[in-house]
């Protein structure tokens, strides 16, 4: 009889659930009990934090979106900062607190399911002597160690309709739209929907863009006839030797980056004289349900977790590796960001189709 721990950390990503209820299933199957931890980490400081996953608790929720055990990003939760009287700063380190929380729960064993921040506070504990097993999971696909996360594709399908809806809004008012798109400092999203969806123009976080380049390719397909034009922009893209765009939030983490369509269509607008509109798709991206790809990977995740903890494997992030899913070292899913490598051959793709790439 064991008793597991899962926890869901970061933004939120379509499959969660799939992941939380295959977990659950599969230990239920080997007589263990699984304790979902609410909110991230909160029940390590806080007992009640917690919600026992039976059968019933997890049925019917494979195709739900969110997270029923709730998540928090931003913030390291073993972190407290604590304002002094002069107005600095002390940032106190709670993890031997969170280590007595996870004894203090009775836990064996712990499935943590998050991006980067999380299998960061993964190995932590890892280190710590906590038996841990991660499950890779962002919108962005930006982690390492893993062919893909699982939200990756509902992304991609949502962005890829939103950016050919508006294809026939674009062409009937010979405007230019700027697509702004999530990913973080990475420019999967972008590049998938955008190529899938016949963007004319797609900048990413990987390739600093050039104005003039841009503004060179929609005047010579406006001299072609072609009026219109959809740029996609991962909210990570930046031009050469220029900053990102960062916008303001309001409440949780304070800044964030947003705001990088209206930044190129200010200037698209300002070279061309073409008129310009702005989508960003936000939240849209993250939320709602899975798609099929996504349930079926965060499913095959969850099982494999539980395979891990029953072989006594700690310290490991589950992977997929066409066609498997194995599990690799929690230290290569952190060692570096997972950006869209400039040889790969969707970069190549989106340039022997004519799209600019803005260079
Ligand atoms: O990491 C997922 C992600 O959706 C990024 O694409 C985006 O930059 C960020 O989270 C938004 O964070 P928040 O949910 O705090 O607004």
């Amino acid at each position: 009889m064991k008793r597991i721990g899962i926890s869901t950390g970061g933004g939120d990503a379509p499959g969660l659930n799939a992941v939380i209820r295959a977990v659950t299933l599969a230990s239920i199957r080997r007589g263990w009990e699984v304790v979902g931890l609410l909110r991230g980490y909160g029940a390590f400081f806080d007992p009640s934090q917690i919600r026992i996953l039976d059968r019933p608790a997890v049925r019917g929720t494979t195709h739900l979106g969110g997270t029923i055990l709730g998540t928090r990003s931003g913030a390291n939760p073993f972190e407290r900062r604590v304002e002094q009287d002069d107005g600095s700063v002390v940032v106190e380190d709670l993890t031997e607190e969170a280590i007595a929380g996870f004894h203090r729960l009775g836990l064996d064993a712990l499935v943590a399911v998050g991006g980067d921040g999380s299998m960061r506070l993964a190995l932590k504990l890892h280190q710590h002597g906590i038996p841990v097993v991660g499950v890779p999971k962002t919108i962005d696909n930006d982690l390492a160690g893993t062919n893909v996360t699982f939200g990756f594709h509902t992304a991609v399908d949502v962005a890829t309709a939103a950016i050919e809806r508006l294809h026939s809004t674009a062409d009937a008012h010979d405007r230019i739209f700027v697509v702004e798109l999530m990913g973080r400092y990475a420019g999967w999203i972008a590049l998938f929907a955008g190529v899938a969806a016949t963007a004319q123009v797609i900048l990413i976080p990987e390739i600093p863009y050039d104005m003039d380049e841009v503004c060179d390719h929609l005047m010579a397909r406006e001299r072609r006839g072609r009026r219109w034009a959809v740029v996609v922009a991962a909210e990570g893209a930046r031009p050469v030797g220029g900053d990102f765009t960062w916008s303001k939030r309001i409440g949780g983490q304070t800044e964030a980056l947003g705001g990088v369509a209206e930044r190129v269509a200010t200037e698209i607008h300002e070279r061309t004289g073409k008129e310009t509109r702005t989508v960003t798709l936000g939240h849209l991206q993250r939320g709602g349900q899975p798609i099929p790809y996504d349930r079926l990977i965060a499913l095959r995740f969850g099982a494999a977790a539980v395979r891990q903890i029953e072989e006594g494997e700690f310290g490991v992030m589950v992977s997929l590796d066409p066609p498997t899913v194995r599990a690799v070292p929690l230290e290569l899913a952190v060692s570096r960001m997972k950006s869209v490598p400039l040889e790969a051959d969707v970069v190549a793709t989106a340039r022997d189709l004519g799209i600019c790439l803005g260079e």
